[in-house]
């Protein structure tokens, strides 16, 4: 057993790859390890989080069902979540999802443009929190109100269900929760009755056409989204500028190479990967990699440690853009993320717009980068600030 003190997910580091090199080296040792901070076996190498994430059956998302958001697509399984995936390739399949660029691109030459003129920034406060939310603000329609305020239900809501056995976060999560949903259902009932070209109108007719509409089903669709799409974006868009500025050679080839931006953020999901894990709930008995794991107990599938796996990345600490290896930091399986398309539209926009914006951009050597599990008060690896010199 690791002690929690002793866990890595306790630590910080200056380098986003830390945790996932650091627990890549503890699953060559031991494939399977309990870890006491984060109250589970760590699954550590890749095949085995793997085949748990495409196993759906035995080890289930149904815990993320608490409470209200027991109707929500990520806590459900076979035909119900078939049918609710069905109606969100309408809206957000990569085909769909391609017309949103049209959107984003102006949002994100906005945020990250006049970045070139301000010598020193800390990107992640002054641009990159606010950019997923002014995106999603603007696809769905939603008035600028929200702001803020979106912002810390969402805070409250995502740490509640990142860390079901923490009694102390469930209260805020639920009011967070209640605030959330009330304030979108009104959104919900006034597009429905006032149909507009946006997003919303678009979740509501996919809904009705695969015959998946109710008011309810469409408030926690939306809901969910809400969840899914802001932290997450941030703290990609952290890792993958970071990335590129701790690896100078990859940086001036994606400068020369504007399309190598794609490679370079998908490498960058791989070494600096922010969802460094997923929980799951054992359905039934079952083994993993040798290691007893009883019915009814939870498990996490270390993506990071799966990152660094050699057995499926060779040379796995060297950041590099030639590798064709999928990376599981959307997941994997049934509950793959549906909104990938859309982040890697934002993460592509965003990236362009500070490198073509500052020519000269690096880290400010006069501060020092950490990284950890739990920045900004969510169940996700990243940083709290991220300095850099335009
Ligand atoms: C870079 C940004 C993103 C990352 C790293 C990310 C990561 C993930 C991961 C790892 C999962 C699987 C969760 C699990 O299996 O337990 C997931 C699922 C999901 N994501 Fe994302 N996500 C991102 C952006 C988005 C966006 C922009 C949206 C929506 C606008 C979104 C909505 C969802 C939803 C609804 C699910 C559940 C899918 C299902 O159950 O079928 N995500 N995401």
């Amino acid at each position: 057993m690791i002690p929690a003190a002793e866990s890595a997910f306790a630590q910080s580091s200056p380098s986003p790859a830390t945790l996932g090199r650091t627990l890549a080296a503890i699953g060559r040792r031991q494939p399977v390890v309990f870890d006491e901070l984060m109250n589970a076996p760590l699954v550590l190498r890749h095949r085995d989080v793997a085949a748990a994430l495409r196993d759906s059956t035995t080890f289930s998302t149904v815990f993320y069902g608490m409470g209200p958001m027991s109707e929500a697509m990520i806590a459900l399984d076979g035909p119900r979540h078939h049918h609710l995936r069905r109606a969100h390739n309408r809206f957000f399949s990569a085909a769909a999802s391609a017309k949103y660029a049209r959107t984003v691109v102006p949002i994100a030459q906005r945020t990250f443009g006049p970045l070139a003129s301000r010598g020193e920034v800390e990107l992640v406060e002054e641009s990159i929190a606010r950019y997923p939310m002014e995106v999603f603000l603007a696809l769905l329609g939603i008035p600028d109100e929200l702001g803020d305020q979106g912002l810390a239900w969402v805070r409250a809501i995502i740490t509640w269900l990142g860390s079901p056995m923490d009694e102390t976060v469930a209260g805020p999560g639920m009011q967070a929760f209640a605030q959330l949903s009330d304030y979108t259902s009104t959104l919900v009932r006034r597009e429905r009755q006032q149909a507009g070209d946006n997003m919303l109108g678009e979740i509501i007719r996919a809904f009705e056409a695969e015959d998946a509409y109710s008011h309810e089903a469409v408030t926690v669709a939306v809901v969910s989204l809400l969840l899914g799409g802001f932290e997450t974006t941030i703290q990609m868009m952290s890792a993958t500028i970071c990335s590129l500025l701790l690896n100078p050679d990859a940086l001036a080839r994606v400068r020369a190479d504007g399309p190598l931006a794609e490679a370079a953020i998908d490498e960058a999901f791989r070494w600096a990967n922010p969802s460094a894990g997923l929980y799951r709930l054992a359905t039934r008995d079952t083994e993993i990699a040798g290691t007893p794991i009883a019915a009814g107990s939870m498990v996490y599938l270390c993506i990071a440690a799966a990152h660094f796996d050699e057995q499926v990345y060779p040379d796995a600490e060297t950041f590099r853009l030639d590798r064709r290896g999928t990376h599981l930091g959307f997941g994997l399986g049934p509950h793959y993320c549906v909104g990938a398309p859309l982040a890697r539209i934002e993460v592509t926009a965003a990236l362009t717009a500070l490198l073509d914006a500052c020519p000269g951009l690096r880290l400010d050597p006069d501060t020092r980068l950490s990284f950890r599990y739990g920045a900004r008060g969510f169940v996700q690896h990243g940083t709290e600030a991220l300095p850099v010199l335009t």
